[in-house]
């Protein structure tokens, strides 16, 4: 594609087609509507103006006919979307969201635009300073965008030449392209050494061979292998103390799908794995039908044939994080977490890792402080002096939250980084008349459990 992403940009500067512009211009609920890819409130808060602001909505995201600056010209056909992150904005390049009702992609090498999973990836993604990051699957190359704000080289792949092409635009218009390479191959093959940081939102959906194959969504593994083969893959790709972190589905085929998903964990990786949503078989096909806006008849009876096929009897939905530790005893945690949380959860991911592991001499030794988003939170019978039930709960990040008994939350409540662990306990001791050591061997397990949910750190 011929373009001058320089004029371009200056275009779309002058016009104030910008994330702010943009927002002043169509207003709430015109922004709203788009997110629920209906046009309509867009349209109605542009009326009839044809100036080079609304001309540019109109053709880049509204999907009309509308004449553009001629730099913008090369790019008519696509979606060019404001896009903030940070302290930063800029456009995402990408193909045509389809709007008003319309949910096939039109094309099997399809490039989608700035999606929920996309968004929740780059909020789940640790945000440290990093020498080399790899998006694996960069599609419209969101995710390189808030890699390059922390990372001094990104090395982004997809097998689609398209979302290449269209990441490169991204790219240029939106940040430093010199320090990101595009890559076109499979999976981890056409980039070369190891990494700090891997991030990938990959086509996770579990389709039968025969379905329509969308490359935005389908990797063409039988079952879940494709998200498994970037697990491993990727793992053995981290350097020392690196991260990988991967958002999608995997198949449950029954028993405990812990069990399951801890043999994806390569040895010598850390892991915090969550588990938000898991969804039955016939539940999962219909919303991947829809998704593509098949209709429900004949595909329905290959896909459930197709799982029926693979034993898969659920199909968990979540978070997979793994840390190159090469340590004696990794650190894994495998649970279900369907409980909303505060976007981003980054620093509370981070946080799990970084929490150190300690003997309970070295633990009872610290000064800890309680973070300062808790709460504690009392239920039972008004008027009843003991409440039934004390719970601990965070504000923000994965808003971690425990029952806890009434001892621990006053010794919680008394860590304000000035006294050891060891003294509150022995003062809690005295308080309510107990034998502290007794104390201590109940509270230390409690507490274990508050510093890797960062209440204490
Ligand atoms: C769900 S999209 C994610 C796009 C983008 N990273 C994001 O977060 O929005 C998955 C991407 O993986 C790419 N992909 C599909 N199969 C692949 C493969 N075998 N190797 C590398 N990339 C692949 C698709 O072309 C698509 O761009």
């Amino acid at each position: 594609m011929d373009v001058d992403i320089e004029r371009v940009r200056e275009a779309f500067l002058a016009a104030d087609f910008t994330l702010a512009g943009v927002t002043d211009r169509l207003g709430e609920a015109a922004l709203a509507g788009l997110a629920r890819n209906s046009s309509f409130p867009a349209r109605d808060a542009l009326g009839d103006a044809a100036d080079s602001q609304a001309r540019l909505i109109r053709a880049f995201i509204l999907g009309e006919q509308a004449d553009v600056a001629e730099a913008a010209r090369p790019l008519l056909g696509l979606e060019v979307k404001p896009y903030g992150w940070g302290e930063r904005s800029g456009w995402i390049v990408s193909d045509p969201t389809p709007l008003d009702g319309l949910v096939a992609a039109p094309r099997d090498d399809f490039v989608l635009g700035a999606s929920p999973a996309s968004t929740t990836l780059a909020q789940m993604t640790v945000r440290k300073p990093a020498a080399r990051a790899l998006d694996l699957g960069t599609g419209c190359g969101i995710q390189v965008l808030h890699l390059l704000d922390h990372c001094a080289e990104v090395v982004a792949t997809d097998i689609n030449p398209r979302a290449l092409a269209l990441a490169e635009l991204t790219i240029g218009l939106s940040a430093e392209p010199a320090r990101a390479s595009l890559l076109l191959g499979d999976l981890y093959e056409p980039a070369a050494g190891d990494f700090d940081l891997i991030a990938a939102n990959p086509p996770f959906v579990m389709a039968p061979p025969q379905s329509s194959h969308l490359v935005y969504r389908e990797g063409g593994f039988a079952g879940d292998g494709l998200m498994r083969a970037v697990v491993e893959r990727g793992a053995a790709r981290l350097r020392e103390g690196g991260m990988l972190q991967v958002l999608g589905n995997w198949a449950i085929h029954g028993g405990d799908w812990r069990d399951e998903l801890a043999q994806w964990i390569p040895s010598g990786c850390d892991a915090l794995i969550l588990r938000r949503e898991t969804l039955d078989p016939y539940a999962y096909i219909e919303l991947w039908l829809a998704d593509a806006g098949t209709p429900f008849g004949p595909d329905y009876s290959q896909w459930k044939a197709y799982f029926d096929s693979l034993g898969i009897r659920g199909v968990g939905m979540g978070w997979i994080n793994l840390r190159r530790a090469d340590a004696a005893n990794p650190k894994i945690r495998i649970e279900d977490w369907p409980h909303p949380v505060a976007q981003p959860v980054g620093a509370d991911i981070a946080a799990f890792f970084d929490a150190p592991v300690l003997d309970d001499a070295a633990l009872l030794a610290r000064r800890w402080t309680l973070a300062a988003d808790a709460a504690q939170e009392q239920y039972g019978r008004p008027g009843e002096a003991d409440p039934e039930h004390v719970v601990l709960r965070r504000r923000s990040g994965l808003c971690r939250f425990r029952e806890v008994t009434g001892a621990l939350a006053a010794v919680a409540g008394a860590c304000d980084g000035e006294l050891p662990l060891g003294d509150l306990i022995g003062g809690a001791a005295a308080v309510l008349g107990s034998d502290s050591a007794a104390l201590t061997a109940q509270l230390l397990p409690g507490i274990r459990d508050l510093v890797d949910d960062g209440f204490l750190a």
